[in-house]
C-alpha cells in the first residue's frame, strides 16, 4: 500500500479537486501493473493499473488489487469514467485491499459492497490515515461549502512575523522559501491582506531559486480588503469556492491570520520558525481572546522537520476520523 500511495502522488496538482489515487495489481507477491489517477477527468487509478498489467502481457485473473481509495461504483452525467468496481469484477480480481473508504456520499461503502456482492474478498483500512492525509483537500471539500484553507507563516524565535517597521524579508531561509513555492503550486489561490500587499508588494507567484517565474501553473492572487464593509469571512470564502477556488494558501499578515483563526476558518497551519530574535515587532495573529492555557489551539497530526536553518511545524485543526463501512 505504501507503493500505491507513492504512485498516487503522481496526480498531485493535476487531478484537483478530485482525489489522488494509486493502484497496484499484484499476483504471487509480484507487481503486475501499476497506475495512478493522472489527469482531472482521465482514467482512474484502478483502470490504469489493469491496463498496465495487460499491456505487459500479464493476466489479472486471480490477482489482488491494492488501491488507496475505495473504488467508485456509480455513473453520473458529470462523471467522466464508468464504475471502477465493474472493471475490477470483469478483470477477475480475487481480492481488493483498500486504504480509505471514499467519504464521498455517492460512494461511501457502496464500492466495497459491490465488490463483495461479486464474491471478491475486500480488506479496508490499510494505511487509512496516510490516504486521508494525502487527500486532505478532497476530504474537506466533501463536507464543507468553503475552500480548504492552509495558513502559512514565517516566525522569528520570539514569535514575530515582521520587525516594528513592518519589514519581514526574509525571516525564513532559502530552503523554506523553496518549500513555499511548492505549497503555492498545490493551491488554487494565494491570499494576503491589504496590509501585506501594501507593505511588501509580494509577487505571490511560483518562482525558482533565482526569482524567475516558473512556466505552467500559477495560482490565482487574492488581496483581502474591505473588512469594514460587512459580510462574514465565511460567506466570502464560499463565494470563492463557487468561482472554482477549492484551496487557498493564506500568507498573512497579522490581521488576516487573526480573522481566519478567530473564526476557526482554517484546516492546516504551517509555521516556518527561524533561529532569529527581534525583541519586538508585529505578532503572528494578535489576540484570539484565549484567556486561559486550557483554551490553547493545538495542532493535530503534527509533523516537525528541519528546513535549512528553520524548523517547520505543520498540523491540522481536526483529527482525521476513520470511516466505518
Ligand atoms: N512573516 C510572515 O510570514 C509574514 C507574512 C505576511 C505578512 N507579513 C508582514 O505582516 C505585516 C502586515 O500585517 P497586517 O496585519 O498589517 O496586514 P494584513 O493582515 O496583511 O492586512 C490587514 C487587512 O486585511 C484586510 N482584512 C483582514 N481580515 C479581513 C476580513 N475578515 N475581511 C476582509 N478584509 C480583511 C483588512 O483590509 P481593509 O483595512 O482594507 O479592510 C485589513 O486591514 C507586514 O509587515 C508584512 O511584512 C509577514
Amino acid at each position: 500500500m505504501k507503493i500505491a500511495l507513492a504512485f498516487a502522488e503522481k496526480g498531485r496538482g493535476r487531478v484537483r479537486p478530485n482525489p489522488m489515487v494509486g493502484a497496484l495489481v499484484v499476483k504471487d507477491g509480484m507487481i503486475l501493473g501499476e497506475g495512478a489517477h493522472l489527469e482531472y477527468g482521465g482514467p482512474h487509478a484502478e483502470a490504469n493499473a489493469l491496463a498496465d498489467c495487460r499491456s505487459q502481457g500479464n493476466d489479472p485473473v486471480g490477482a489482488e488489487l491494492y488501491v488507496t481509495l475505495e473504488p467508485c461504483s456509480f455513473r453520473s452525467p458529470e462523471k467522466h469514467n464508468g464504475p471502477c468496481t465493474e472493471k475490477i469484477i470483469e478483470a477477475g480480481i480475487r481480492r481488493v485491499i483498500i486504504a480509505r473508504p471514499d467519504p464521498n456520499p455517492k460512494v461511501m461503502g457502496r464500492g466495497i459492497a459491490a465488490l463483495k456482492k461479486a464474491g471478491i474478498e475486500v480488506v479496508a483500512g490499510v494505511l487509512e490515515e496516510d490516504s486521508a492525509a494525502l487527500n486532505e483537500v478532497y476530504e474537506h471539500l466533501i463536507s464543507s461549502e468553503r475552500p480548504w484553507i492552509h495558513l502559512k507563516v514565517a516566525l522569528t524565535l520570539d514569535g514575530f512575523i515582521a520587525a516594528e517597521d513592518g519589514s519581514s524579508k526574509w525571516i525564513s531561509g532559502p530552503d523554506s522559501r523553496a518549500r513555499v513555492m511548492e505549497m503555492r503550486r498545490d493551491c488554487d489561490a494565494v491570499l494576503v491582506g491589504r496590509g501585506t500587499w501594501e507593505a511588501d508588494s509580494p509577487s505571490l507567484t511560483v518562482r525558482d531559486s533565482e526569482g524567475r517565474e516558473l512556466p505552467g501553473y500559477q495560482p490565482r492572487k487574492i488581496v483581502f480588503s474591505g473588512r469594514e464593509s460587512g459580510g462574514t469571512l465565511f460567506d466570502r470564502l464560499c463565494a470563492l469556492r463557487s468561482e472554482g477556488v477549492h484551496s487557498i494558501l493564506v500568507e498573512g499578515g497579522s490581521g488576516v491570520f487573526n480573522s481566519f483563526l478567530t473564526e476557526g476558518l482554517w484546516d492546516r497551519l504551517t509555521v516556518f520558525q527561524s533561529p532569529d530574535f527581534l525583541g519586538s515587532g508585529i505578532p503572528f495573529c494578535g489576540s484570539l481572546g484565549i484567556g486561559n492555557i486550557g483554551g490553547k489551539v493545538q495542532l493535530k497530526g503534527r509533523t516537525t522537520e528541519i528546513s535549512g536553518r528553520d524548523v517547520v511545524i505543520s498540523g491540522t485543526r481536526e483529527d482525521m476520523a476513520c470511516l466505518q463501512v
